[in-house]
This record gives C-alpha cells, structure tokens and sequence, in this order.
C-alpha cells in the first residue's frame, strides 16, 4: 500500500483551499453533545426492561464488564477515526483507506433509517405528556395507544393512511430539528444540548425521587436487583449486555466518528470517551431506579406481581407508565410530564446527532454549505420520516425496521468496522499512537486486544446468533412478505446503496487530502502515518 500525498494527475496542482470545519467551542460543548447523543430513549425504556429479564441485579456484572470491554474500547476507536481523519463516516473512512469508503455510507444510512422512526416516538411522547394531565387513555391505555392513537390497522397490510394526531407533532419536531440543524454544530448542536440536558437531569431526577417515595417502590426495586446469579452462566444473558451497551453508548454507527471530527486538534479523547461512558451508564442505572420504583408501586396498587406489570419498550412507555399515572391519583399528571418530557428531551439531542451525521456526510461529499446541505437531505430524511410513520402502518413498520438496523445493521458494520481496521489495514497501532499523542489516559495492547480481538468476537457472535434466529423462526409473528421487505430487504438496500455511494466521486478531491489538518502548533495531525490521501 503506497501513501502518496497526492492522487496520479494531481501533483502539479496545489490543492484549492478546503472549506474550514465546522468545531465544538470546548471540551464542555463536545462532552455534553455527546452524552446528549448517548443518553436517548434506549437508557430510559430499554436499560430497565433489559436488565430485569436477563438476571437483575446480577446483569449489572456483564453489563459493566460490557462497558470496559467492547463500548468504551470502541468508543476510543470511533474518536481516533473521526478526529485523526476530521470527517463523517463516508470522509474520514476514505481518508482511512479509499477502499472503505462503502464502510462509512453504511454508518451514514444506518443513522438515516433510525432517525426517521426514532423520530415518531419523540412526537409520541410530546402528545402523552399532554394526554398526562387529562389522563386521556381512560381505563385502558393499551387500547387508547393502539387503537385511539395510533389507528394501527388491524393487519399489517401496508396501508399509508395518515393519523393527524401524529402527523402534526411529528412535522412540528421536524421544523424544529432542522432549524436547529441549520444553525450548525456550535449554535445548533451545542446550544440544543446546553439547554435540553441540564433539564433533562433536573427533571428526571425530580420523578426517580418522587417514584422512590411511592409506596411499593422497594417492592419495584427488589424485582429489579435480586440478583439472579444462575443468569451468569447464560451466553445470552451476556449478548444483552454488550447488546444495550453498543446500542445505548451510540458506539459503532458513525455518530461518535462526527462528533469527534469537530473536537479541536488537541483534545483529550480517551478522557472524554471515559467521561461520556460512565455517564450514560449512571443514567441507565438512574432510569432503571425510577422506572422500577414506578412499577413496584403499580403492582402494589393492583395487588399483582412486578413480572406482571412490567412491559417492554413500547409497552414500557406508553402502556404501563400511563397504568401509573392512573393509579398515582393527584401526583399522576406530574409523574407523567416528568416522564414524557424526560423521553422527549433525551430523545431530541440522540435525534440532532443521528441526523448529524446524514447531513454532515452530503456535506463533506457535495461540498455544499451547512444551510443548503441542511435543507436537501436533512429535509428529504424528514419526508420520509413523515411520509411513513405517522400512518395507520407506522408502529408495525417502526417494531420490524428498529429490530432489524440494531440487530442486523449496527452490530455487522461495528463488526466489519473493528475488522477491517485491525486485521485488514493494521491501522489500530496508528490510531492508538494518535490517542495517545493528546489524551491522558494512555492506552496500548490492553486496547488493541478489547477493540481488536474480543469485541468483534462478542459482535460475531451476537450478529449470526440473530441472523439464525430470525431466518429461522421469522420476527414475532408478522407475516413473511413484510418482514423481507422492511426488515431484510431495507438492511440489504442500506448495504447496496452503500457501495454505490461509495462509486460517486468527490466532486472536490481536495476534500480528501489531510496534509492541511495542522494542530495549533502547525504539526500535521493525520500526517503521522505518512500524510495524504492512502491508496
Ligand atoms: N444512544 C441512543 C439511545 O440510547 C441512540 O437512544
């Protein structure tokens, strides 16, 4: 492999000036940007629900040894990536290697899908925190979500009839993202989380304190941590850990690899990745206390067993968080605005960054500006977003689409990720060197055996552990037709598409070479391991 500075052709011509990138002011404004990102409806409905079926208290063992093992290891890889090649996905891979370039669209359109469903629950839970104070679900939430709500049809026939309850929340979240899209990274991105993270602490600690005080809570909270130590010896239980912890750190899908492109030249990223890891556990763990201490006073209240009341996901969030409101009487309206503006909040600063990265990576490949690139793709996703979702099809076609880009698309491209940049390229000393030239916390062959070796390992196992379960018995009874359509049929799309963007040629070549990404002092930062386009 020759690293020439410049492509064939290219060494008579200077290259032109690259447009300057975009940057967080500080550490701070990086830091709470990416907790932002990672703390999102995952820490809130999927952590507690999680942890509860697979051991209680004895999943807080796999799931810490998760976090040290495979997601803060790959959280570093993800910052040396984008920082070291300053880029999205698509850009900085390139950089990396022109032929992974296809490697970085796969990150780009994973963000793409998860965004335009993700965004429909936000607009859910905008609506519930209202419905909250009339308690409008009556007697039966499950009822009131399926069939006054939502309006799902009762087959899964795809059938787009708009519901409008949905549809003008969900345009009214998408005007706002993108506005705030269309500020940039230091007014948009950054503001949008200065402001939505400090009251998403404040108030998501008022509900755990309040949950904590209901009677029944303990009740909640035994169900939670018993710990069921016969789960440790079940592979499956240790799939879940790493599973939630990729999912919930934001690590592997290309978001880290952006937010990172805008950290200043010299930026502790090991420190920061530490920070940002440890923090969103410590909301997970905050989220399962208050959501379990909910329960247990449900099931108090209708003399049942917290087995019985407890849901998942969907279910968790808008069937038994409404059940509790009922039955907390006059604190009820106030649980449940606590509750959905929490989701709400933790939701819009995940959204900002997945749509971060589509936006950042039309823009580093067209060479267009912030604005335009904002209004071309970052509206296109919103169209599609509400052109599919708030329908009488939406909440079957979210279940299938979310379960497959998690399952099937975030686990293979970590998996192809980790791979090709150890085993193929044999980059990770390169990138560790870069780590370690500004970070403080130094890492060498511990890190390159988690990011290396045993993290595509777990991610191995955990994507044709799936890949059989699902060829085999199909997911959760919906019929075959759909399933290979939305689920199998979008994540082989999503690979396609990859490729070919991977073909379209940089209309600025220049964008591609690094020898203009100078450190404040003037040393080049991506010229370490001979500067330039690889080839
Ligand atoms: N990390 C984000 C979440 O937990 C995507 O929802």
């Amino acid at each position: 492999m020759s690293h020439a500075v410049q492509g064939p052709g290219d060494s008579q011509r200077p290259p032109e000036a690259p447009r300057a990138r975009e940057n967080f002011t500080g550490r701070g404004a990086f830091l709470i940007a990416a907790i932002g990102s990672a703390v999102g409806l995952g820490n809130i409905w999927r952590f507690p629900y999680v942890a509860y079926s697979n051991g209680g208290g004895a999943f807080i063992l796999p799931y810490l040894i998760a976090l040290l093992t495979a997601g803060i290891p790959l959280l570093f890889l993800d910052y040396s990536i984008g920082h070291k090649f300053r880029g999205s996905p698509p850009m900085a891979m390139r950089r990396l290697n022109r032929r992974t370039e296809a490697i970085g669209w796969w990150q780009t359109l994973i963000c793409f899908v998860i965004v335009v469903y993700y965004a429909v629950i936000i607009a859910w839970a905008i609506r519930y925190a209202g419905f909250s104070v009339t308690k409008a679900w009556g007697k039966d939430p499950e009822s009131f979500l399926v069939k006054d709500f939502l309006q799902v049809a009762s087959t899964t026939d795809v059938e787009f009839h708009f519901v409008p309850g949905v549809l003008w929340p969900l345009v009214l979240l998408w005007v706002f993202t993108l506005v705030v899209m269309a500020l940039g990274v230091q007014k948009g991105v950054t503001w949008a989380s200065k402001i939505f993270m400090p009251l998403l602490t404040v108030m998501f600690i008022a509900l755990v304190v309040i949950a904590l005080t209901l009677p029944g809570a303990t009740k909640g909270l035994n169900a939670l941590f018993t710990p069921d130590w016969g789960a440790l010896t079940n592979h499956q239980v240790w799939m879940a850990a790493y599973g939630q912890i990729f999912f919930s750190l934001s690590v592997g899908f290309g978001i880290m690899v952006t937010y990172a492109s805008y950290l200043k030249p010299k930026s502790d990223l090991t420190g920061s990745g530490l920070v940002v890891g440890f923090a969103n556990s410590s909301f997970e763990i905050l989220a399962g206390l208050g959501v379990f201490a909910a329960l247990g006073f449900m099931a108090q209240a209708s003399g049942k067993n917290v087995h019985d009341v407890a849901g998942a996901g969907i279910g968790l969030a808008f069937i038994a968080f409404p059940q509790i409101i009922s039955q907390a009487g006059a604190l009820g309206p106030l649980l449940g605005v606590l509750f959905f503006v929490s989701l709400v909040f933790a939701g819009i600063t995940s959204m900002i960054s997945l749509l971060e990265v589509v936006i950042a990576a039309f823009k580093d490949k067209t060479g267009l500006g912030r604005v335009s690139s904002t209004l071309i793709i970052g509206g296109l996703t919103a169209v599609v977003s509400v052109a599919l979702f708030p329908t009488t099809t939406g909440l079957n076609l979210l279940d299938v689409t979310d379960h497959f880009i998690n399952n099937v698309g975030i686990v293979g491209v970590a998996l192809l990720t980790a791979v090709v940049v150890t085993w193929v390229l044999r980059d990770l000393p390169m990138l560790r060197d870069h780590l370690n030239a500004i970070s403080s916390f130094q890492v060498d062959r511990v890190w390159r055996f988690l990011a290396g070796v045993l993290s595509p390992l777990v991610l191995l196992g955990l994507w044709i552990t799936e890949l059989i379960t699902v060829g085999r018995h199909g997911y959760e009874n919906m019929p075959k037709a759909f399933v290979g359509t939305f689920g199998w049929g979008m994540s082989a799309l999503v690979i396609v598409l990859s490729v070919v963007l991977s073909f379209i040629p940089w209309p600025q070549r220049s964008a591609l070479h690094t020898e203009h990404l100078v450190a404040d002092d003037g040393t080049p930062i991506a010229g370490d391991h001979k500067e330039g386009v690889r080839r």
